[in-house]
């Protein structure tokens, strides 16, 4: 068990690839901390986790309200003892609105996917702080990179609407970078470890929702590894940020999209 005793925050824990990453830091000896807004879901998790014999909590929260994380981080700590990682991986995905281009909307996508990012990581580095050790995971996108975004959304349907949410969606992704490297260089003083995982296209609930089924064709038919990628495919690269086994590794962008970026 490689997570053994630690105990592990992870945002958006209710679907997805966020769900993938709970079970499997449960099943890899951590204590979790379930955090979404879709809190039945998220207790479905907890019930899994549980009846496997593992330790976790399920927590409803809004990453962006910075009062309700402090709390949420507080309540983790009480209960759970320690703050070891977090997993920053709630993000406006599933819940896109297909038929909303709007720059209101661009600004929503952005408060959940860069400012969810920053007032989460605010509310559990104290702790971290104060353990003086911590690793906080970041999850940007390959669509964080500008070619593969546009290239995306003219394989999913060449439109201008899918344009406009590109364009949303790559900046936040590309803000988390950004703000990856910069709590790096901020906490590293006190042991606190920031590094980011980009994965590429994973067939969650939120990609099967929103691109149609020639994009993942063209997707797999792109990737140097001639595959596409489930949930569990990133777990274990999450696993590893989280372990001592990169207790040297800060500020770091680690890709895994079965060589989907090099086409
Ligand atoms: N699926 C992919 O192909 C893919 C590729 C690259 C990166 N990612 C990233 O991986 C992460 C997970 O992706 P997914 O496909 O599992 O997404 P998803 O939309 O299925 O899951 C996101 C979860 O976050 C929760 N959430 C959203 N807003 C929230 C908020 N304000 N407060 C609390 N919880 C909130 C949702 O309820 C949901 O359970 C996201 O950061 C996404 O951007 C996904």
């Amino acid at each position: 068990m490689r997570l053994k005793d630690k105990v592990a925050v992870i945002t958006g824990a209710a679907q997805g690839i966020g769900r993938a990453y709970s079970l499997r830091f449960a099943a890899e000896g951590a204590a979790v901390a379930l955090l979404d807004k879709r809190i039945e879901q998220a207790q479905m998790v907890e019930r899994e986790i549980q009846r496997s014999g593992g330790r976790a909590l399920a927590i409803g929260c809004d990453v962006t309200d910075e009062q309700e994380m402090a709390d949420v981080a507080r309540r983790v700590h009480q209960h759970l003892g320690r703050i070891d990682a977090l997993i920053n991986n709630a993000a406006l995905y599933y819940d896109i609105d297909l038929a909303d281009t709007s720059i209101a909307y661009g600004r929503k996508v952005m408060d959940v996917n860069v400012f969810g990012v920053l007032i989460a990581s605010w509310a559990v580095v104290p702790y971290m702080m104060r353990q003086r050790s911590g690793s906080i995971i970041n999850i940007s996108s390959n669509a964080a990179w500008p070619g593969i975004a546009a290239r995306g959304a003219k394989l999913s349907t060449v439109s201008e609407d899918n344009v406009r949410r590109a364009y949303y969606y790559g900046l936040s992704k590309a803000a988390v970078v950004h703000l990856t490297q910069a709590m790096a260089i901020d906490f590293g003083a006190y042991g606190i470890r920031v590094n980011t995982l980009v994965p590429g296209v994973v067939l969650s609930e939120a990609t099967k929702k929103a691109l149609p089924e020639q994009f993942m064709e063209a997707l797999r038919q792109q990737a140097l590894l001639g595959t596409l990628m489930q949930p569990e495919d990133v777990v274990g690269t999450a696993v590893f940020l989280a372990s001592d086994d990169s207790r040297l590794m800060t500020s770091q962008v680690l890709v895994i999209d079965a060589g989907r970026k090099l086409w």
